[in-house]
């Protein structure tokens, strides 16, 4: 259709395989995600939906892509980034995998005590380093401490519009229905929300980053 915006989105954890039975992951539910890629199609955006493994079912209308692994998600983010307006990632991605990956399941006593990890491309970074003047790019920080300090760091370091800085200590943000988030502009503007439904809390992050 014609003048349609594109807007990109990614949800949801990516799983670092050591064997074909064996992962490293998190325990990102995609609830954040996927309430901002139903806020962003109720606006009238084309949406894409990039997704890790998770259980809820596709939001009614969104272009969804399932993905696995972070060099995976890597790839289709790439793919699609040039023609989004809005990217917004929310997906929790691993930063390391397993250095080796064993095509058979490793025998019960051949597990080794010490599983060697290598670092993942960090796909918003990459993101950040290619992103127009036209184009929006939203960020969020799990953090447990120094929340404000940390998000503002990756604020900068990748480029970024905006970062929704939220707590992952205990199970305040991964899995849960709600979330508390802090909203931080690149022009230093920050933006409070009290803890309520992510569904509700999409709604007032596209509001502001998208109005
Ligand atoms: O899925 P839910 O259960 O609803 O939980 C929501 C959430 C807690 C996963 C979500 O609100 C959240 O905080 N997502 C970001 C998780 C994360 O990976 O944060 P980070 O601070 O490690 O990374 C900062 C940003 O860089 C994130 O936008 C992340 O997507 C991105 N990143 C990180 C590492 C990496 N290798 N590549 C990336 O692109």
């Amino acid at each position: 259709m014609k003048n349609e915006v594109h807007c990109l989105i990614s949800a949801g954890p990516t799983r670092e395989w050591l064997d074909p039975v064996r992962f490293i992951s998190n325990p990102s539910s995609g609830k954040m995600g996927y309430a901002l890629a139903n806020a962003a199609k109720a606006r009238g955006l084309k949406v894409t939906l990039v997704s890790g493994p998770v259980t809820l079912p596709c939001p009614t209308g969104v272009d969804r892509i399932l993905v696995n692994t972070a060099f995976e998600m890597q790839e289709v983010m790439g793919q699609h980034f040039p023609a989004s307006s809005l990217t917004i990632m929310t997906a929790a991605v691993c930063d390391q995998r397993p250095k080796v990956f064993h095509e058979q399941k490793i025998k019960k006593d051949k597990v080794s005590e010490i599983i060697e990890l290598v670092p993942n491309p960090d796909i918003l970074l990459s993101l950040g380093k290619h992103k127009r003047i036209d184009q929006i790019l939203v960020g969020f920080a799990a953090e447990t401490e120094n929340h404000i300090a940390h998000a503002k760091i990756k604020l900068q370091q990748k480029n970024l519009d905006w970062i929704a800085v939220n707590d992952v200590s205990g199970n305040q943000a991964f899995e849960s229905d709600d979330n508390q988030l802090t909203l931080i502009s690149n022009h230093g503007q920050s933006i409070i929300f009290e803890k309520e439904d992510k569904i509700s809390l999409a709604k007032k992050i596209l509001d502001l980053v998208y109005p």
